[in-house]
């Protein structure tokens, strides 16, 4: 499984793509917006993330009409050669991943809740689906039950173009455990879940006890 980072902040982007696992960076609206971004610097702003990760970022249309969604998406896929176009599953986003997809612009579509709005959006020509999984927590369903039956069901299908599934909306450690074990192709986390993964107290318990034991070889 891949690691997507889910943020706008570009010291958090950083520091993850300085741990040399960072694949790629989803952003949205509400991530962009707890930046204190501006409208005038969005287009800029998506740039400087393009920068620093190299791999596909993800940058959300905020259109409701298929025209509108695609023209935005055009504009965005031009600010760098690794931007994906991020569009929400609704019939009017459908049509316009399948106008991206048709030239040539790799389209994620997300707040995608079902198999059937998966299988739908891989169908439209997208080349990434994000399933929500906290938001299902959010109202007390089984979010990683959701997530579970959605890779199952993509897995039957060969859609004549490579279609990724990330488990998006993760929350905890125990999303992104179950998302690898679900086969989810890529994971993407909040830096701060990104930080917890990379812990374990048995791991700083055996540094420590690494590190005392080197100062009696030290010594010796
Ligand atoms: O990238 C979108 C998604 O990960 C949102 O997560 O925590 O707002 O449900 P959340």
């Amino acid at each position: 499984m891949k690691f997507f980072l889910d943020t706008a902040n570009l010291r958090e982007i950083e520091e993850a793509a300085s741990w040399g696992l960072l694949a790629g960076v989803t952003t949205n609206p509400s991530l962009y917006a707890r930046e204190g971004g501006s409208l005038a610097d969005f287009h800029a702003h998506i740039q400087r993330i393009c920068e620093i990760c190299d791999g596909p970022v993800s940058a959300e249309t905020v259109s409701l009409k298929r025209d509108d969604i695609v023209a935005e998406g055009v504009e965005l896929a031009a600010l760098a050669p690794n931007v994906v176009v991020k569009v929400p599953v609704m019939p009017e986003g459908l049509a316009a991943t399948k106008s991206l997809a048709e030239q040539g612009i790799d389209v994620n579509m997300t707040l995608c809740f079902t198999v059937p709005q998966a299988l739908m959006a891989a169908r439209a020509g997208a080349r990434y689906v994000s399933p929500f999984v906290g938001r299902f927590d959010d109202i007390s369903e089984d979010g990683l039950e959701h997530l579970g039956n959605l890779i199952v069901a993509m897995n039957n299908y060969d859609f004549g173009h490579p279609v990724e599934v990330i488990a998006a909306s993760v929350r905890h450690n125990q999303h992104v455990v179950a998302a690898a074990l679900m086969g989810a192709d890529i994971a993407t986390v909040p830096f701060g879940v990104l930080e917890k993964l990379v812990k374990h107290p048995l791991t700083d318990r055996g540094l420590e006890a690494f590190l005392a034991d080197w100062e009696k070889v030290k010594n010796a």
